[in-house]
Order: C-alpha cells, then structure tokens, then sequence
C-alpha cells in the first residue's frame, strides 16, 4: 500500500487536539511478522480547545479490537488513521493492533535489525505501531510490558519490573510519541555508572550486538563527559535512574534521543583505534553529547508541532558544538563547521530546496531534517549569543527551563525569554527564522583624516515563494589591525540592522587593515574587494584564527579561480604565503592542516556561480589537481620534516592534540605521495596500527590512481567489519577519478558485500557518488543515471532515505546546459516511476521547479 495523494500543512494552520492524555499502558506481544500492541489510554477533553473532534493517526496497522471504556466498537478506519465518537466527559481508550516489524524495510514505526526489534518514532513513525494522537504537543507518561523470548527487552523510563520473557519499563517525564522507543534483542551491556551533582545514581548501558563489546569504552566516556558538561556549563542534571544506549546497524539517521533509551546507527557509536578514524572518534563524541543535551532540549522542553524542529535542533547543535570547542580546538572546531556550514547549508540555501530555518509549509516533515534546521538553526542562536553577550544569554536559557520544563514550546517562546531578561525587542531578529536564503554583504571603506570607516549593504536573492526579503539583524564582529600586525581595536560586535549602513573609528594613526566577520559571526555571504597582499597580511597576524584561516582561504579560492577562469599559473604569493605557515612551528597542527586543506570543487562551482560563471566540473579539478602538484613541489623541502614531526609516537589515543597532528600529518603525506608516487603512503599503509593511519595512506593512493594492492589487502583484513567495510566502498568511490567514478560505483553495487536495504552501505557507495564532485559531473552523465536508478530501486524499500539522497541534485541550475539536460531527464525519469513516495515527489518536485 502506498501514500495518498500528498497534501500540504501549514504552520498558520495549527490548533491543539481536543483531548489530552493523561496516561498510557502499551503492552507488546513481540512476532517477526505479527507483533500485537494493546494500547490503553486515558484521554480528557481538552480545556484549552472546544473542538471535540476525535482522530487518531495510524498507518499500516491491523486493528483487532477497539473499545471505550471496556465497551465494544467499530471505528472509521482510513490509510491515515480512525475516527469515532467519544464521549463528552474522561474516558479509557483500549485498542489491539497488528504489526509485520520484519517486513518494515523503512526503518520507521517497529523494525527488525539483525534479529534484533527496535524503533524509530520521530518524526511520525509512532502512527505506524499504534492508533494515537501521533504530534509533539500531546505529552503523557508511559507505562509499557514487553512480551518476548528475548535476553534484553528496553523501552523508556525506569525499569519497573522483569520476569523471564518479560519486562516492564515506567517513564514518570510526560513526553511525545515520538520520544518512544523499545528495543528487543540478544544484546550484550557495557555498563558504567554516574553520580549527578545533587548525588544521583545513575546506571548507564551501551547494548551491542556480541562482537561488539571491544567498541564500546569510548562512547561511554563520552557519555559521562556530557553529563558533567550540561551540569557546569548549562546546569543541567540528569532525571531517571537509568541512561541506555543501543547501537544498531539500520537506521536512517544518526542518531535518536528517545528519552533515556537513545538508539544510535551503529557507525555513530561504535569506535576503536584499530577501526575508526581521528574523525569518526570526534564526530561519535559530539553525536553522543547531541543526543544526551536532547534530554533537556527536545524532551523535557520539546517542540509544539513540527514546524518549531528548530527549537530543538537548532539549540542541541549549538550546546554540541560548544561542547566540542570546549573539549578540543575552539578555532578548529569553528573552522571545520563553517566548511561543513558552506558546503551543505549555502548549497541548500542558494537552491530550489531553500526555505527558512523555520518552516511554513511541508508535505513530509522527514524532507526537514535539513542542514538549514540544524546547522543555520545552530548558527541563529550563535548570533542571538553575540547580540546578548555571554552572562545574558546564560540568564535567559535558565529562565527557558525554568518556564517551560514539561510544555512543547515554539520559537516564540523562546525569544521571549530573550526579550524578557534583556529587554531587547527581537522582532526584527527573527526575520532570521521565517526568511529562507543567505545574505550577502557588501563592505566598503573609507579612510579620511584619521577617521576609518566600514560601510555594509545587505541583501538576500529571491528564494522559491520568497521574492522579496527584509534587512536582517547581523552581527558583524570587527577588529583593526596595524601595519606591524598589532590590534589597534579590539573585536567589537557591530549590529547592521539596515539595508545599508556606516560604521566609524576615530583616533587612529594610520589606516587599519580590517578582519570582518570574525569567528563568522554571521552565516553570511561577505563580498569585499581585497588583495592578495592584505590576505597574505592576514594569514600571517590576524589575531581571531577564524579570520586567519579565512584569509588563506580566499587566497586558496582566488588561486585556483584564476586557473580556470584566466588559465593563470599557480599563484607565486599563495605559494609564498603557505611556505610560510607551514614552517610556523608555533601554530597548532590542527590549524595548519585547514589552511593547507584544499577548497572542496563544489565550494569553488558554487562560488563561480555566483560570479557568472557556469562551473566546468572537470576543468575545476584539473585546477586542483594542478594546484596541490605544484604545491607539493614547492613545499617539497618541508616535507619530509613536517611529515617526522607530526608522526605521534606510541599506542594510539583519539585524543585532540594527537588528532591534531594527525591531521598535518595527513596533509604531508597527501603532498608526499604527489611526488614520490604513493611510496611512503605504502609503506605507512603496511606498517599502520590504527586506522586514522591506514585510512589516511588508503586515501592518499587512490587519489593519485594508485593503491589496487593496498585496496585489496584493505578488504580482506577488513571484510567481517561492518563499519570499516563502509569505509571501503566509499572511500573507492570519492577518492576515483572522474572518468572512473561512476563505473567503480555500478561495479561496487554488484558487489556481494552491497545490500541496498542497509541505509549505511547504500550511502557508502551512493553518497560518495555524489560527493566526487567531477565524477558525479562527468559529461558522459553515466553518475547521474546510476544514481537515478538506484534512488528508484530504493524508493519502494525506504522512502526516506531515497528522498534525502535526493539532494545530490539540487545544484543542478548552477551547471551548464548540457549538464542540465542530462540531470533533467533522470528527475523527469524517477518522478515518473510509478507508486513513488510522497516523500521523493515532494523533493524531486522541489528539486525539478
Ligand atoms: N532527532 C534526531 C537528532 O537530531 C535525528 C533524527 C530524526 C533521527 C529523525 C531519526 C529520525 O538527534
Ligand atoms: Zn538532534
């Protein structure tokens, strides 16, 4: 059975359900193919509301029995749901449904993962294993009984009671639906405990499935290190007895903060040395710190409806990225996600999917789990913080928790205790929630009789269904420095509330030259005229490391732009500029490698788009590949040095500083294998003890044609190693060359290890498709068709991740007429496969307008 015809919700549309629930009993009767749920629930009418009208969503259920208060009777049953009549007055709801978890290959609603069940409620799955009023703002505590031969039987709350095939879970904390989980299978625990602040015992679990246990102590340290974080930093404490972990292997996101039971794709959790990478181990701590900060932000606090996701998610990105700043590099940290910002959100923002970080409108809200959501959602509160100052924002987030612990809120509450502890009228501010599409700002200066002056003009392009957009309030951090590289001023915040506007600096000397935009204080477009002298000047003073690193990318971009537009030479000053900083053995490795990291192609496509210029995929990889050929030479003395010194002695840590220097390390033998043809990679892939190493030495060859050998050993070493196994198949694939890609791509689909039905591995291959910028490109369009097919073989299977995956085209306006015809026929080809999803129509119609 598939969807009905789609239909659009608006935000302006909300009103609250006519009842609320004041408890609820689920009993599970676990079965592969015919799981029964026998719900109880105890509804009310809902003071605050005269509609009286009863729905209940449901989908895909078989109903057995429904009765009111213990009497018999015979709903109106739809593809969406049941209606009857209820009395006028409190009542007891019991229905028995059936449920098939084993054929559930949409990882949504009561699935079945190598034998083992779990669940995936958010955003509507709940709707799919019981009859309920499936919407966050319905809250209510949940009792549940799990019936099943199973050694390890969770769902929320505090364990009640348990019996040999059975166990009974209480969740005293009022929450959502989509805040349910169960979990059933032959897990082994790796188990630890916590003391809060006020002396709590808490037991914490992480269930694997066996084999994995060898996995598990990292994620477990990390779990406690946000556990004390939330309680120095935002004073918050922990509020069941217990905190479970389950790490499964499909799933179609990261990770779900079910409360006090958090399910994890297993590639989120899941880490050793022998087996994940420096960058795995800190993307696995920031997830873990993600989903525990949840608990406060999502769950105690939740969201009114789904148009209000920002609230949670925008808000639990930024306390993780804090989080990160303080327990590795804040520069680094800041760097890496603004890369992460432009590379993702800008693409989606200049695009036909742009829409605001908070939605008015959608057809499937799992179409909203977007980087505008999350990470500009994350960058709104970053600038509410600049605006306030730090002691401000800290008085208002406790005034949020204090009002509004246990209510489902929207953004509006939340300015609101801006508003109220500073007095601050934020109307205008929010504009950053309701318009879609990235400001650009243009800078100019003037310098007359030692007064310096900056004058900023804003303006954002249209957006679909947003022609016109109004002035925003943008924090623009601005410090000036002096010829000798001193700080003639300090970082001061600068509010640009018009259109365009001036802003002075009296009593200087001699004219400044001006960092902008320090820390990226803003997630905007800056435009300003500068030279490659004053970007050199920056790169080697500028006192904020954001703005220093910004400036040796401009000269970055700049460099490989004038190849492809000018078929100008590598650029002496650039090159000049890097010799320099490389041998600056005073500044963190860390630092070092993003500055040498070089700009991602479709960073530089979206940049000549901007500029007028049709991005040829293949000439800006020529120009890359040119660019780091003659970088390698010219810095081809450091090489072996930097190499030595950033190689960290002894057992293996994922701790920063060694990542850190892992990360330069990396960089010199990327360079390294340029001119030595992939030998001291192959050596380093030999004698590699952990897999930061040997990944890294991997990489370094395929991206210069070479390592078959190392690719092989690679596999068979690897081969019963689910994770490292992903990292196989992806890593063939986005590091190919162009004309190769995609037929390493279709072979690698043959393979018998690929099995579409794993999101993971159908990621692996097809995500890194479309991230080989000029493979996926490839004129020969052979990319653009094996990703069409694929997307339409698993749209049937798992609409939502085929509906995510979906992106890999929204750039497509931004290349030439040719491109655009090839890509056009495999949009026209998947939106007319028969039966698609309502979530792939919603995307690919987006996508085509
Ligand atoms: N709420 C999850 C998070 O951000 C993401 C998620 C959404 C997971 C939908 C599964 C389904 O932490
Ligand atoms: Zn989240």
């Amino acid at each position: 059975m598939r969807d009905a015809a789609p239909t659009t919700i608006y935000l302006k549309d909300y009103t609250p359900f006519g009842y609320v629930v004041d408890s609820v009993h689920l009993t599970f009767d676990l079965e592969p193919h015919s799981t029964r749920v026998t719900s109880r629930i105890a509804f009310a009418p809902n003071t605050e509301t005269t509609d009286r009208s009863f729905f209940l969503h449901g989908e895909q259920l078989k109903l057995i029995s429904a009765k009111i208060d213990g009497i018999a009777i015979s709903p109106t049953v739809t593809e969406q749901g049941l209606s009857c009549d209820v009395p006028n007055a409190p009542f007891t709801w019991e229905t028995v449904v059936e449920i098939d978890p084993a054929n559930n290959t949409a990882l949504e609603g009561l699935y079945m993962s190598n034998g083992m069940y779990c669940t995936q409620c958010e955003a509507e799955g709940f709707r799919k294993i019981t009859f309920y009023p499936d919407r966050p703002d319905v809250m209510a505590v949940f009792t549940v009984r799990i019936n099943g031969p199973h050694p390890v039987l969770l769902s929320n709350g505090n364990p009640v009671d348990a019996g040999p095939h059975w166990a009974e879970w209480h969740d005293p904390w009022p929450k959502p639906a989509y805040l349910f989980a169960l979990v059933a299978g032959e897990l082994l625990a790796h188990s630890s405990t916590f003391t809060t602040v006020s002396g709590k015992h808490v037991d914490l679990n992480l269930y694997v499935r066996p084999g994995d246990e060898g996995k598990c102590a990292f994620g477990m340290e990390a779990l406690k290190k946000s556990m004390i974080w939330d309680e120095q930093v935002y004073g918050r404490e922990y509020d069941l007895d217990v905190f479970n972990i389950v790490a499964v292997d499909d799933f179609n996101m990261g990770a779900m903060e079910n409360k006090g039971l958090n399910v994890f794709n297993s590639s989120c959790v899941l880490a050793s040395p022998e087996t994940s990478t420096d960058d795995n181990f800190e993307r696995i701590e920031a997830i873990i710190a993600h989903e525990y900060f949840h608990n406060w932000t999502g769950n105690r606090i939740t969201c009114r409806d789904w148009f209000q996701l920002c609230l949670k998610e925008g808000l639990t990105v930024f306390r993780d990225s804090q989080f990160t700043s303080d327990l590795r590099s804040a520069p680094v940290k800041r760097i890496r996600d603004v890369i992460d910002l432009r590379g993702r959100q800008f693409a989606e923002d200049n695009g036909p999917l742009s829409h605001p970080v908070r939605p008015e409108s959608f057809q499937e809200i799992n179409n909203f789990y977007t980087a505008t959501v999350y990470e500009k959602g994350a960058e709104v509160i970053g600038m509410l913080k600049r605006l306030v100052g730090d002691a401000a924002y800290c008085e208002a987030v406790d005034l949020y928790f204090a009002r509004h612990d246990g209510q489902a809120c929207t953004i509006e509450d939340w300015l609101k205790v801006f508003e109220d502890t500073t007095g601050r009228d934020l109307t205008q501010f929010k504009r950053w929630y309701s318009q879609a599409g990235t400001p650009r700002v243009n800078v100019t200066e003037d310098w007359t009789d030692g007064t310096y002056t900056l004058t900023f003009t804003q303006s954002t392009p249209a957006t679909p269904g947003q022609p016109h957009k109004d002035p925003r309030v943008i924090p623009i951090a601005v410090g000036l420095l002096g010829s000798n590289g001193d700080e003639v001023r300090k970082t001061e915040m600068l509010e640009l509330t018009e259109a365009s506007q001036s802003f002075s600096f009296d009593g200087l000397s001699s004219r400044p030259t001006p960092s902008i935009l320090r820390e990226f204080s803003a997630p905007v477009i800056l435009e300003r005229d500068s030279t490659n002298a004053e970007r050199a000047f920056l790169l080697a003073h500028d006192t904020d490391p954001f703005n220093r690193w910004e400036a040796g990318n401009a000269l970055a971009k700049d460099a490989r732009l004038n190849m492809i537009i000018k078929g100008a030479a590598p650029d002496a000053d650039y090159l000049d500029a890097l010799q320099k900083l490389v041998r600056d053995d005073d500044l963190d490795p860390g630092f070092r490698a993003l500055v040498l990291q070089p700009p991602s192609a479709s960073d530089l496509a979206q940049t000549l788009f901007e500029n007028e210029h049709a991005p040829d995929p293949q000439a800006i990889y020529d120009a890359s590949e040119t660019m780091a050929q003659t970088l390698a030479q010219t810095l081809a003395d450091s090489l072996p040095r930097l190499y030595a010194a950033t190689t960290v002695e002894g057992p293996y840590q994922p701790d920063a500083v060694g990542a850190s220097n892992r990360m330069l390390n990396f960089r010199m033998l990327a360079l390294l294998s340029r001119l030595d043809g992939g030998d001291q990679a192959a050596q380093q892939f030999a004698s590699a003890d952990n897999m930061t190493l040997q990944y890294a030495a991997l990489v370094c060859l395929l991206s210069i044609d070479k390592g078959a050998e190392q690719n092989q050993a690679f596999f068979y070493q690897w081969k019963d190693d689910r994770l490292v196994m992903d990292k196989w198949f992806a890593a063939q694939v986005a590091f190919a060359t162009p004309e190769k890609t995609a037929a390493i791509a279709a072979t690698l689909t043959q393979h018998p290890l690929f099995d579409m039905k794993n999101p993971n591995r159908f990621r692996a291959v097809m995500g890194a498709l479309a991230m080989n910028h000029a493979g996926f490109h490839h004129i020969s369009g052979d990319a653009y068709s094996l990703l069409a097919d694929w997307l339409i073989k698993l749209d049937p299977l798992n609409p939502q991740t085929t509906a995510r995956m979906c992106s890999a085209f929204q750039t497509w306006k931004r290349y030439d007429a040719d491109r655009q015809a090839l890509i056009k026929i495999q949009l026209d080809r998947i939106a007319a496969t028969p039966d698609l999803s309502r979530d792939t129509t919603e995307m690919i119609t987006r996508i085509r307008e």
